[in-house]
C-alpha cells in the first residue's frame, strides 16, 4: 500500500512497550514500523526488533546532539515518533521539528512524580513511600522539557498493595493495553 504512515519507536533497554507495539500494530496494512532508534547497543530492545524484521539505527548519546539522529529522521519522515522506554531528554531541535508528532509514555500520574530520574522502580516506590491512594500512566506529547508535554491520555488505578514491584507490573500491563490504540488515534487525529 502507497501512503503508509510511518512511525518509529526510540528505546533505551528492555524494549517489552516496543515489543507490544509490534504485536499490535505490524499487522496493520496501513501502517509501517519503519525504524527503532537505540541509544543502547546492548539493549534487549534490539534482538526484539531483529525478532519482528525492524530495522534498527544504534547511536550515541552525543548523536542528539550533533544532528545525526535529526537528520536520519529528516530522511525517513515518521509521521509519528514513538517513546518507548527512552532515557534521553530530545534535544529541541528535534522537538521544534516535529512538535506534536513526539509521544512519551509514563509510568506516573504526571505531573506527579515526572522529570529526571523518575523512571522504572524508582517511580513506584515514590509514589508508595508517599502513600498516594491511586498512580497509573500518562501519555503525552513531548516537548524540550522532560514529562511536561501536553497530556493526550492517563489512566488511574487504585493502589491496592503497598508493594512497587506489583505496582509496576500491574501498570505495564496497562500501558501495554492502552499505547498502540494511542498511537492509531494521534496518527487519525490530524495533529501529527
Ligand atoms: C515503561 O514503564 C514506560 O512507561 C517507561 O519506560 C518503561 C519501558 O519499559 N517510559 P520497556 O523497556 O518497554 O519494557
Amino acid at each position: 500500500m502507497e501512503n503508509k504512515k510511518k512511525i518509529v519507536v526510540f528505546a533505551s533497554g528492555n524494549g517489552s512497550g516496543f515489543e507490544n507495539i509490534c504485536k499490535k500494530l505490524l499487522d496493520l496494512e496501513f501502517l509501517e514500523i519503519s525504524k527503532l532508534y537505540c541509544n543502547n547497543n546492548k539493549a534487549l530492545v534490539l534482538d526484539r526488533a531483529k525478532k519482528y524484521g525492524i530495522e534498527n539505527f544504534i547511536f550515541q548519546n552525543n548523536d542528539l546532539k550533533n544532528k545525526k539522529v535529526l537528520l536520519d529522521l529528516q530522511k525517513v519522515k515518521p509521521d509519528l515518533i514513538v517513546l518507548a522506554g527512552f532515557l534521553k531528554k530530545i534535544p529541541t531541535d528535534i522537538t521544534n521539528k516535529f512538535k506534536h508528532k513526539i509521544i512519551n509514555i509514563h509510568p506516573s500520574l504526571l505531573p506527579k512524580y515526572g522529570g529526571k530520574g523518575m523512571y522504572g522502580e524508582n517511580v513506584h516506590k515514590k509514589v508508595i513511600e508517599n502513600n498516594e491512594k491511586e498512580s497509573g500512566f500518562t501519555i503525552h506529547y513531548v516537548d524540550q522539557n522532560y514529562d511536561e508535554g501536553d497530556i493526550i491520555f492517563q489512566k488511574k488505578i487504585p493502589i491496592k498493595k503497598k508493594d512497587p514491584v506489583n505496582l509496576g507490573k500491574e501498570v505495564l500491563k496497562l500501558e501495554h493495553k492502552y499505547y498502540p490504540e494511542i498511537i492509531l488515534k494521534c496518527l487519525s487525529d490530524g495533529k501529527s
